[in-house]
């Protein structure tokens, strides 16, 4: 049963609102439907107009929302991890560690797996709580990373474990040397490490088995090239692909669209060249041509040098 679906793509080609209008039409099916935003950049409270947190609340009937933070899941780790140490580390180098583990919040590995183990933790709970979860992802190269991160992280996890199992030993047997054989308590570190690859693997498999993941792509040509790249990657990852949604595409049908949309930028313009009138705004035309190589560049270098940015 597919009950996960992800929605990724490049920047811009509209993830986030196809994920929320998605999980509405799954809430209005009568399925309790979550749909959370992994991008740090949120808009998804935007979109569904509501202000939202980690926490997942009901938005509409049904519908369930939220917005997850790897940073803020990763201080929470690391907290948790420093508190380890403080048992398991001897007390001269313990600043050391609190320091380097102080730093490691704001690498950007830890954050992207905090952010796996925030989204593992929703998944856990497809099936109780919700009957479907919709991912709204940040763009394409951080989806691939985050989606292969399990597959990615096990074997590092293994052999940190395997390390620290070969540590501890050591410290057992000069401790029985030394004649103070009553520290025989379980490490709290290795349990941890255990404990998270076991999470990783069985994360692993949930995407595996029970993820699709929908790319978003505007039917142009740039966009195109990484949508095929990204499938790749994805399907190299072993994830299974769902329906490929172009967005954007211009109808034939609706003669009223343009002008309405002139209408709207006119709008937009109006506000822009009001708010940023000590900068300058310039407004580049929308053109028919794949804006690549120097010939078709070059139009839009002559329009650039023409306006003569402040
Ligand atoms: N079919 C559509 N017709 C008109 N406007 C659209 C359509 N789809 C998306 N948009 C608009 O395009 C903009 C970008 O959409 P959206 O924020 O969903 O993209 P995204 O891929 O999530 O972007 P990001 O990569 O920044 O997260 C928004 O203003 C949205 O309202
Ligand atoms: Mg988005």
């Amino acid at each position: 049963m597919l009950l996960i679906r992800f929605f990724g793509g490049k920047g811009g080609v509209g993830k986030t609102t196809l994920a929320a209008a998605f999980a509405l039409s799954r809430a209005r099916s009568g399925l309790r439907t979550l749909v959370v935003s992994t991008d740090p950049a949120h808009s998804l409270g935007d979109v569904l107009d509501t202000a939202l947190s980690d926490a997942p609340a009901e938005v509409l009937p049904g519908l369930w929302a939220a917005e997850i933070s790897g940073e803020r899941q990763a201080r929470r780790r690391v907290a948790e991890v420093t508190e380890d140490a403080r048992h398991a580390v001897p007390r001269d180098v313990l600043p050391a560690v609190e320091r380097h583990l102080a730093r490691a919040v704001d690498s950007p590995g830890t954050v992207e797996s905090a952010l796996l183990d925030r989204l593992t933790e929703l998944v856990d709970q497809v099936g109780t709580e919700w009957d479907e979860l919709v991912v709204d992802s940040a763009p394409t190269g951080h989806m691939v990373r985050l989606l292969t991160l399990p597959a990615l992280l096990t074997p590092w996890i293994e052999g940190l474990a395997r390390q620290r199992a070969k540590a501890s030993d050591a410290e057992r047997m000069v401790a029985g040397m030394i004649g103070d054989t009553a520290d025989d308590e379980p490490d709290p570190l290795l349990q941890r490490l255990h404990a998270r690859r076991e999470r990783m693997e069985w994360m692993r498999t949930q995407l595996v088995t029970r993820a699709l993941v929908h790319l978003v792509v505007v039917p142009e040509r740039l966009p195109l090239a990484e949508t095929v790249r990204a499938a790749e990657s994805l399907t190299d990852a072993g994830l299974r692909l769902g329906a490929v949604l172009v967005n954007r595409v211009l109808p034939d049908d609706d003669p009223g669209l343009l002008g309405r949309r002139v209408d709207q930028q006119e709008e937009v313009l109006r506000r822009l060249t009001a708010r940023f009138a000590d900068h300058g705004v310039v407004a580049v035309p929308l053109l028919a041509d794949a804006l690549t190589g120097a010939g078709e560049l070059g139009v839009l270098a002559d329009l650039l040098a023409a306006a003569d940015l402040a």
